[in-house]
This record gives structure tokens, sequence and C-alpha cells, in this order.
């Protein structure tokens, strides 16, 4: 997915309010009852209504106010936006700050504008510098203009803002390669959402690879391989065929190698759960919401829009992104309760629930990136509905081998707003796949988030590995059927910092 946005950034730019016509001002406010900077001057040129909206405490600059006026006299403006910035000489927390991003996003895109020229003030974050809040407010606006898939004519969503210029009252500068950075993460989250939000007759494990193949020629740094039916089978990959076994769909083996680091230097991996549809197989699911099983792909979205993001960033490091598609479907030929697969790995399993498909297809797809002796390997899969139960639509589960690696991944959680929470993968959690007729059965156990981890931990033992669960967090957030386009943000700063 293209840019949506055209942005800029300056810093301690006087605008001439009484010259220049403005389409839409975005003016962030503080607390501080002093005014300065641009909006010191469209005071001056107002005959003081800004103080005058001030005194009335109509404008607060508590964050969370927002306030529209269609004019200003003595500005040249067809709307105007005064978005809270909150206390001026107090540190705010990232949380607040997000909540400003998208305060002064959600105006952006309400003054259903061209173009709008952004006027903020310095905000100061806790352990956070000025890069950091020009990256994020980039993100925002970028992932907040993306509109959803749609095929038809009527009421098809329209994207009018294009135009997005920021004036920062700040004595830093340089801050464009920040803004771009935000950009590039907010345009790979878009890109994942698209693809998730794909609806399955479409998107298919083809459609998957043919994306990847689509990005590598886009980008040449990324390499891309896919594996068929036919190369899996050859490579001793039952277990992951047999998801695809009732679909007439082939099921993939995508691989994107992005090659920025020494030849020789270990890479970092990252691997998705791409289900194009989840039906449950013959362990089939209820009809109800059963077309939200279209996101079951949206852990290799995730790496999709990431490997575009890291291919567009061009960090200096080796990164490979592998998807490991099918789709699950019930008839004459598909697998059964009870079924006995063997794994790439050696170890056979005992498939006593086909719904639980996921960690079917992520095995093998672990055991194959063993062969490019990772430096980690992290996973993401809307795996259970579980993890719902557990964190809700707020963060991503991360269950890990490796205590120095979870760390890293709820750090860049925190660093990116896009949060995850860890939960324990003790050796008592094992216990709930034993199987009689095979060396461990695909379900078990009642801690369902655990134990799907402790079912993909037999296959990562060659490695520092963490498995994020995306259920709660991938889609769905406000009762909302759309993509969410996480982890990307999270996922695009591990990568970057790791
Ligand atoms: N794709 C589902 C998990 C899921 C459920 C994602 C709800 C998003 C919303 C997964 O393949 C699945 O069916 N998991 C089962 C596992 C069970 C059979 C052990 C589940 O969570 O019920
Ligand atoms: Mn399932
Ligand atoms: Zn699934």
């Amino acid at each position: 997915m293209k840019k949506l946005l055209n942005q800029s950034i300056s810093s301690n730019k006087k605008l001439n309010f009484k010259k220049d016509k403005f389409q839409t001002l975005i003016i962030g406010v503080s607390e501080a009852k002093t005014l300065d900077g641009n909006l010191k001057v469209i005071n001056e040129v107002s005959n003081g209504t800004i103080k005058k909206l001030i005194s009335r405490e109509e404008i607060t600059g508590k964050i969370g106010n927002s306030v529209y006026l269609p004019a200003i006299s003595g500005v040249k403006a067809e709307k105007s936006y005064f978005v809270g910035t909150g206390k001026k000489n107090k540190k705010i927390s990232e949380v607040d700050y997000f909540k400003i991003c998208q305060s002064i996003s959600s105006a952006a895109l309400a003054s259903k504008s061209a173009s709008v020229k952004i006027i903020i003030p310095e905000v100061s974050i806790e352990n956070r510098d000025t890069s950091w809040t020009v990256e994020v407010l980039g993100r925002h606006l970028e992932a907040s203009s993306y509109q959803y898939f749609f095929k038809g004519k009527k009421n098809q969503p329209k994207n009018v803002l294009k135009k997005v210029e920021i004036f920062m009252d700040s004595k830093k500068v340089g801050l464009s390669a920040a803004l771009k950075k935000g950009q590039i993460i907010g345009a790979g989250s878009n890109f994942s959402k698209e693809l998730a939000n794909t609806p399955a007759n479409i998107c298919t494990p083809t459609h998957l690879a043919n994306q990847a193949r689509a990005l590598s020629r886009t980008f040449s740094a990324v390499k891309t391989k896919v594996l068929g039916e036919k190369e899996m089978k050859k490579l001793g990959m039952d277990c992951l065929l047999s998801v695809g076994n009732g679909s007439v769909q082939e099921s993939k083996l995508i691989i994107m190698n992005y090659a920025g680091g020494k030849k020789d230097e270990q890479p970092h991996i990252i691997v998705g759960k791409g289900i194009t549809f989840d039906t449950g197989g013959i362990s089939i699911k209820p009809s109800r919401a059963m077309d939200e099983m279209k996101y079951d792909m949206s852990g290799a979205a995730s790496v999709l829009g990431t490997m575009r993001a890291i291919a567009e960033l061009k960090p200096k490091k080796n990164i490979i992104g592998v998807i490991a598609s099918a789709e699950n479907m019930p008839s004459g030929t598909a697998t059964k309760p009870g079924d006995v697969v063997s794994t790439m790995s050696g170890q056979t399993v005992e498939i006593l629930n086909t719904d639980a498909e996921g960690r079917l297809v992520l095995c093998d797809a672990l055991t194959y990136v063993e062969r490019f002796k990772p430096a980690s390997v992290i996973d993401i899969a809307t795996l259970t509905g579980a993890v719902i139960v557990a964190l809700g639509h707020e963060a991503t589960g991360v269950m890990s081998n490796d205590q120095k690696l979870a760390d890293k991944i709820l750090s860049s959680g925190i660093t990116s707003g896009d949060k995850a929470w860890q939960l324990p993968l003790w050796d008592e959690y094992q216990g709930g796949l034993k199987s009689r007729y095979a060396d461990i059965a695909n379900i078990g156990g009642s801690a369902g988030t655990i134990t799907a981890a402790c079912f993909l931990s037999r296959f990562t033992e060659k490695y520092k590995w963490a498995h994020l669960d995306i259920a709660g967090t991938a889609y769905g957030i406000g009762g909302q059927k759309v993509s969410s386009g996480r982890p990307v943000p999270l996922l695009s700063e591990y990568l970057l910092s790791a």
C-alpha cells in the first residue's frame, strides 16, 4: 500500500496568519495560560480571541479537549481545531501523548480537507525525546488515514486528506527523519490492515504469496521464495499440510529475506500464522461471527506489513519474514479428529481438534527456520480465543523461552504504544499435551493460550523464541470488525532496536 499522505515538518517557523490562506488549522494548546510561538501570533491577529476562549474555559488545553471553530476573525482559515496538549512544564505519559495524536488525527480527518497545517508546541514526555513524539505523530496520521477494503459502488469510503504540514514550536532541527520513520511504520500497518480486511475468497494463501512477490518487486532488498505443497511434502511438513487437506486452495510457505546486514550476521525472524479462513475444519466452529475468521491470517499480514516497513527503513540488519499459510476447511479429504501426522522435526502429533490448526502450521515453519541460525524468532498468531479472555483487546499475549527477549518485546510494546503482556511458559503447563497415540496432542490442559505456546515450544528449542498471541489485538477493537494493523508497530520497533 502506497503512502496515503504527503507529510512534512518544520520547527520554529512563524506562519503569516494575516496574509496566508489556510484550509484547515489544527492548533495544539497547552494548559499554560501564557501564549507563545504561533499561538501567540494567532491571538494577536484575532484581537485576543484565543485568550478570550481560554478565559471562558472553552479552550482548556487539557488532553481530550478539542474545540472546533469554523472561523477566527483575522485568520484566513476555513476551519480551525484547538487540541489540548496538557500541562506545559510537566512531563506527560506516553499514553497521554497517544491520546493527543489521536485527537489531532481525528480533527485532520473530520475537517474533510485535502490539506491541513498542524501547529504544535514541543510536548515533553517521560523518557522520550522530541524525535519520538514526531515519529508517533507521523505514524498516527498515516495509520488513521487508512480506509478499509471496499468492493462496490455505494458508500465507497473516500479519502480526501492528502497533505499534512506540521509546524513545531521547537528549537530542535532535523525532525523530518523521525516523521518519515513514523509514517513508514504507519504505512506498513495500513498494508497489514488491508490484507487482513480482504475477504477470504480473495485473500487465499496464493494471494499472500503474490503479495510477498510484489513486495520484492517494489523493494529489491527483499528476496521472496514460495514453497508449494510438493516442496513442503519433500521437506516432511506433513503437519502443516494436514491443515489444508480439506481445501482446494494450495497451502504455501512464504519466505521473505531482507539482507541489510553483514553476510554472516544472524538474522532476526518473524513467522506469521496465515490461515486465510478458519472454519475449524471437521471440528467445525459455530456459524455466529464465523466471518471474522477471515482475520485468521492477521499474523501473516503483520509479517508482510512489517517487512514492508523494514524494506523501506533499510536498517543494517538481516531480517527474515516467514508465513505459514493454509485454508482450514471441512471436506471429504479433510483431516479428522484423531488423525496422527508427522512434523518436519520428526515428532508426531495427534490432531484431537482440527480447530487448533494454527499451531499445526506454525510448528513446521518454526522447524524450517532453524536453517537460518536465527538470533531470535518471534511467531505472531491469532492462536487462541482464550487470550481475549485473559487480556481483552488491549494487550497482545507474549510467551517466550528467553526472558531477555520477552523483556525486549514488552518494552517495544511500551515504546510503540502497541502493548503486550507476558504469560508464563512454565514446565507445569506442558503436561496437558500428552497423547496416547503420538508424541504430542494438539490440544489439552486448561490454560488455552499457554497450552498452545507449550505446543510451539516443542519446536523452538534450538533458538531464542517468543510467541505473540494476537487474537485479541489484531482486529475487533471496540467491537468493530476491522483490522487494527497491530502488531506492526511493536514488531518494527523490536526489529529496529534488536
Ligand atoms: N483462530 C482461532 C483462534 C481465535 C478465536 C482467534 C477467536 C480469534 C478469535 C484458532 O484457530 C482456534 O480455533 N483456537 C481454538 C483452540 C482450541 C480448539 C484449543 C480456540 O481458541 O477455541
Ligand atoms: Mn481454529
Ligand atoms: Zn485459527
